[in-house]
């Protein structure tokens, strides 16, 4: 019998987003988004590193306060590294999971941190079991595993396993991997290594960070890492709004309410300061609106034929603009909406004034009103002219 494929999502918006430059949260604008992920039905939120400076701390003790009221149900996890001070500080606050990471391949071993694989693997048996001692549950993650030789990999999770891990951050730091890769690491890890249960962390430096998301689930993975937005250090990770649709469409997963993400991407716009481009997948300003005539034409009798998924479920009414790329169903039925009732030539004549205007890039509403209203008058001034011709009196 075909298992049922399970995973939920981590949303990293208050620590990986924060990494993105420019971006600061205040404490209260980490309490709202904190509030609006666990109000999603995010499956675990991870709040911040605590030794990053005393606002970081602030918020991360206001969220916990309020998950301590009821108030917030997700998972909350802190950030670390392995080092005691930032385990003591983490440990100090009311938080369930510590996610402590260290670089685990041989350019952080031997330029960053400057350990032997050897030394490495105790720090990290160490922390691990420190964090684990303060009664917290404890995520390890090998930060850059992708770039990370195999075997050691494998040696260093089972470490952290044995020290109290019971969760491993697969990260992909620089996004170099692909979705096949991923999936085959995936299903590696889970074979040599039993009794953990795996994360996906996605860069996205070559806009791979939700395929290779979406295969490492295939793969085995039971939590993906995603920030609103796909914030991050660099050009950040995976965003939690398309991968939530996407283990909806592919796998059949409810990781969060797919009717509320529009409103969190344009709250951590505004947070953020970083604008989305009108074309990013999901809630971004275009993903349902269309444009040419053909898929115009297409959507009017069934939007399937141009949409993956019902805009609806996502609070978005879908719409089309019209340029010299209508056709005439599209025209007509725009005009229709607008109450102007044109006969079939007459809307021949209003599309090839549009189309003749080919360095208009929108043609709104009202201006469609007066170039509709230019071709009925002159309907109308036409049928005059016929009665002035041919006056029906006229004997
Ligand atoms: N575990 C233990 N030590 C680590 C580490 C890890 N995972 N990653 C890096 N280090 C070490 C480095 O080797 C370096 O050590 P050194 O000071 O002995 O050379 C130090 O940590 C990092 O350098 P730097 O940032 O300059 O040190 P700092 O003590 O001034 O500041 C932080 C440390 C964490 C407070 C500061 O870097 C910070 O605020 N960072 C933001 C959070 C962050 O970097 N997150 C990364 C998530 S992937
Ligand atoms: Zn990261």
């Amino acid at each position: 019998m075909e298992t049922k494929i399970s995973a939920g999502i981590l949303d990293s918006t208050l620590r990986e987003g924060e990494q993105t430059p420019g971006v600061v949260f205040t404490p209260d604008q980490r309490v709202e988004i904190a509030r609006k992920l666990s109000d999603i039905g995010i499956k675990m939120i991870e709040v911040g590193h605590p030794a990053v400076s005393p606002d970081v701390l602030e918020g991360i003790k206001r969220i916990t306060r309020l998950k301590k009221d009821g108030y917030i149900t997700s998972e909350i996890v802190a950030h670390s590294r392995a080092v005691s001070s930032d385990i003591t500080l983490a440990a100090s606050l009311e938080i369930d999971r510590m996610a402590i990471f260290y670089g685990i391949s041989d350019t952080h071993l031997t330029s960053k941190t400057h350990k032997s694989r050897e030394d490495a693997m105790s720090i990290i048996g160490e922390s691990v079991a420190e964090a684990k001692s303060h009664g917290l549950k404890v995520r390890f993650t090998p930060e850059d595993a992708s770039r990370t030789d195999y075997n050691y990999l494998i040696e260093v999770i089972k470490t952290a396993r044995d020290a109290g891990a019971d969760r491993i951050g697969i990260a992909d730091t620089v996004g170099i991997m692909n979705p096949l890769r991923t999936k085959d690491l995936f299903l590696h890890i889970r074979r040599d290594v039993p009794g953990i249960e795996l994360d996906i962390h996605a860069h996205n430096d070559m806009g791979n960070a939700v395929a290779n998301s979406l295969s490492a689930i295939e793969g085995g993975a039971t939590i993906v890492h995603s920030t609103i937005n796909g914030l991050g250090e660099r050009v950040g990770i995976t965003p939690t709004q398309i991968i939530a649709v996407a283990m909806k469409f592919h796998f059949g997963i409810e990781a969060a309410k797919l009717d509320k993400l529009g409103e969190l991407s344009r709250l951590v716009e505004v947070h953020s300061g970083i604008r989305m481009p009108p074309n990013f997948p999901i809630t971004g300003e275009y993903a349902f609106v269309h444009k040419s005539g053909v898929h115009v034409s297409g959507i009017l009798g069934n939007p399937a034929t141009y949409e993956f998924m019902d805009p609806r479920s996502l609070s978005v009414t879908r719409s089309y603009t019209i340029d010299k790329y209508s056709g005439k169903h599209a025209l007509q039925s725009k005009l229709t909406s607008l109450g102007i009732n044109l006969t079939d030539s007459e809307v021949v004549a209003v599309l090839s004034q549009i189309k003749n205007s080919p360095d208009t890039r929108y043609f709104d509403n009202a201006k469609l009103q007066e170039i509709a209203g230019y071709v009925s008058s002159s309907r109308q001034a036409t049928v005059y002219r016929e009665i002035l011709k041919d006056p029906p009196n006229q004997m």
